[in-house]
């Protein structure tokens, strides 16, 4: 006699979806978009298939559709020409810039739509690094008070949440201090605070061709400022100064690969923690459908599943409107 046989809640659709953890919703998700110049321009990025570069005036019409989904945050990413980058992000902090336009043109067409905007220098460097170089390293405080001035200015165009992806130190609370005094008390922190020196960005980085470049001193990784793959108390950690210094939400990045780490940050916090599921990871699945190896569907809302399940609030995912089609 078995008194006790898991299989009997296995038995049928009706009482698996009643045991059932974890759900995927809409209300998941936050939409990361590219954006870029020009007019009538929908560029697919060749190593994300599906996934594309908009002009501003596109850009609107894929912003409705995102609100009719039922997808209702955006994460701007915008894809600087060269003629415009330098090393001190001059570009990043004219108020007709194309991020400021960009926050504009959604907060216009879709008022309700929550706009989050990505803080960080590297679109905007001649040397692809997140921070001003000089004397052959990352200048760690001088960075920080041009990445408080830019998310100002995302803030004065408009953005609701501002999302500093750049992990200098003590950049949160640079941004915080600057958004109080100008009277932005409720403009929205979203850190990414466990960001690891990933492989995983290669696609973004053709996205916004963002690469950092050959320089004599420095590195060509990121592994100076972003984290060591191999740390996790360090994570927790970083989360927690993050919290301190002010920020709303916090992210780790990337995804599936640092589950762990989601799991230990989410236990360890009180406030709602962002997964990134990167370029890299939509890259994987893409190409393993296209020849036929894995089910596109199925892969993708296990995936999703499984960040949840790991204790995500909310995800930034390329897979935003593929799964919500699916539901
Ligand atoms: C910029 C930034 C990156 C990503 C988000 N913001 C790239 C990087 O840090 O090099 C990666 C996102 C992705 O791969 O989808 N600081």
């Amino acid at each position: 006699m078995r008194l006790r046989r898991n299989r009997r809640l296995r038995t049928n659709p009706a009482i698996r979806s009643l045991v059932r953890e974890t759900s995927i919703a809409p209300t998941d998700f936050i939409v990361p978009l590219f954006v870029t110049e020009g007019k009538g321009i929908k560029q697919e990025i060749s190593s994300m298939p599906n996934y594309y570069r908009y002009s501003l005036d596109l850009l609107q019409k894929e912003v409705k559709e995102l609100w009719a989904m039922g997808l209702k945050s955006v994460l701007i990413f915008v894809k600087v020409s060269d003629h415009l980058k330098d090393n001190k992000g001059t570009e990043a902090l004219r108020a007709e810039g194309l991020m400021q336009r960009a926050i504009k043109t959604i907060k216009d067409v879709c008022p309700d739509m929550l706009v989050m905007t990505d803080v960080a220098l590297d679109p905007y460097s001649t040397y692809g690094h997140d921070g001003i170089v000089a004397h052959g390293s990352i200048q760690n405080d001088a960075t920080n008070s041009v990445l408080a001035k830019m998310a100002l200015s995302h803030a004065q165009a408009g953005a609701d949440v501002i999302a500093p992806s750049d992990m200098m130190d003590g950049r949160i609370f640079d941004i915080r201090s600057l958004l109080e005094q100008e009277g932005y008390h409720n403009t929205a922190i979203m850190s990414y605070s466990a960001k690891y020196a990933s492989a995983f960005y290669g696609p973004f980085r053709d996205a916004l061709q963002s690469a950092p470049v050959d320089l004599k001193n420095i590195p060509k990784d990121k592994q100076t400022y972003q984290m060591d793959p191999a740390n996790r108390q360090e994570a927790v950690k970083q989360t927690l100064m993050d919290i301190e210094q002010g920020a709303d939400i916090v992210m780790v990045k990337p995804g599936l690969s640092y589950l762990d780490i989601v799991r230990e940050v989410t236990d360890a916090v009180d406030v709602p923690v962002a997964v990134y599921q990167v370029s890299g990871e939509y890259a994987m699945l893409k190409a393993a459908a296209e020849k036929g190896w894995l089910d596109y569907n199925a892969v993708m809302m296990e995936q999703l599943l499984s960040i949840k399940r790991a204790g995500a609030n909310m995800i930034a995912s390329y897979f935003a409107k593929d799964v919500v089609r699916l539901l």
